[in-house]
């Protein structure tokens, strides 16, 4: 029996797939973000649902993640988004993972690499435009492509820039981004370099840059049914793909001034029923919900009563009289008439959507459905 479980909607993926493709311009593929396991969802599962249904490009953060969809039989296209370190480069090339690299030492390293393999393997520049994180800068990048020159190893298949605050309140800083990405494009073309593949938005730009869509898409929070764009902007129809689910394991009835886990940071004003669940920090249930969030149980909330344990959490059920052992309480999604998102779960605990989903732990095991 399964206790705490996620439950993932592969139908509902593909619905959001199929949204973020509505608002493509052009002829913009889409490179699917599958990092950090996908975002929580498994990447296996993840990647192999997307690929059926048209995805021509994977993206993940390490080699270690590129190759390990490698070894679960994906052929698809995997771009490496995150930074390689020289011992990783054999690995890399033997997973034929195609790297995303904004620095010159790499650049030459990788060159080395697979030109005493013989190879000629195709790489994306990454060009800093404004998230202060990796690539190179827009003036270095004459001496980069000259350099290119002497490494017929290389062929540059891509460029690409990250924007940092494509849902952020206003565009200015966006289109600053798109615009020194533009400059960075002439350069190449100057050089008659014209790569296929040309990225820079993440899921809030697709809906809100359509200029920013060029040859690729990178969509990672919207394929898995969230956004975080702000109020201005029409939300895109999206479904949450993950439910988290668990069940009660105990019930209990304590008296007026009986203290509830950990601390006593809660103490019941009343004759009170309460019912511990299964589920903790350990599986990614913060302990910044400790009577703060809420579960749903017969389609009502039940507040969370005290601080959250390793693997255990009590909510107040006493509104809830039909609550009885082995019932099934929603952490993430549905019941009844309420919903429970991971982005209110990211309000009640400071954060965003993102950290909720990839936080969810190993030991929650992911069980696949529509
Ligand atoms: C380089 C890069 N591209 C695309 C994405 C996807 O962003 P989002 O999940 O906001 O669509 C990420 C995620 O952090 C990223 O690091």
């Amino acid at each position: 029996m399964l206790t705490t479980y996620a439950h993932i909607d592969l139908a509902a993926l593909v619905h959001n797939l199929t949204q973020i493709r509505r608002y493509l311009s052009g002829n913009a593929a889409v490179l699917a973000v599958i990092k950090a396991n996908a975002y929580g969802h498994g990447a296996e599962e993840m990647a192999k649902t997307l690929v059926r249904h048209g995805v021509s490009h994977l993206g993940v953060v390490s080699v270690t993640e590129g190759r390990a969809l490698r070894e679960s039989g994906i052929t698809t296209d995997i771009i490496v988004l995150g930074p390689t370190f020289d011992e990783q480069l054999p690995d890399a090339l033997h997973s034929r993972l195609t790297l995303v690299v904004g620095d010159r030492p790499r650049l030459t390293a990788l060159a080395r690499a697979a030109a005493e393999k013989g190879l000629s393997v195709p790489v994306h520049l990454k060009v800093e435009t404004g998230m202060g994180r990796l690539g190179f800068s827009v003036d270095e990048m004459p001496v980069v492509l000259d350099s290119l020159r002497n490494h017929s190893s290389l062929r540059v298949e891509g460029l690409m820039t990250h924007l940092s605050d494509a849902d952020g309140k206003t565009s200015d800083y966006t289109e600053q981004q798109l615009a020194t990405f533009h400059q960075t494009l002439e350069l190449l073309a100057a050089r008659g370099l014209h790569p296929p593949l040309i990225h820079a938005a993440n899921s809030a730009a697709i809906v809100r840059y359509p200029t920013s869509h060029f040859s690729l898409v990178r969509p990672g929070i919207m394929l898995y049914g969230y956004h975080t764009l702000p109020g201005s902007v029409p939300a895109p129809s999206l479904k949450p793909v993950m439910t988290l689910r668990t069940t009660i394991a105990h019930l209990r009835t304590v008296k007026p001034e009986t203290s509830i886990s950990y601390n006593r940071t809660f103490v019941a004003a009343r004759p009170s029923t309460i019912a511990v669940l299964p589920i903790g920090y350990a599986d990614g249930y913060s302990r910044r919900l400790s009577n703060r969030g809420a579960v749903l149980i017969h389609g009502q909330r039940a507040p969370i009563v005290g601080t959250i344990c390793m693997d255990m959490t009590m909510v107040d059920v006493t509104d809830i009289p039909a609550a009885q052992v082995g019932d099934q309480v929603i952490i993430i999604g549905h019941q009844g008439r309420d919903t429970i998102g991971a982005d209110e779960i990211a309000e009640w605990t400071a954060t965003i959507p993102y950290e909720v989903l990839c936080g969810i732990g190993p030991r929650v095991p992911r069980i696949y459905g529509s």
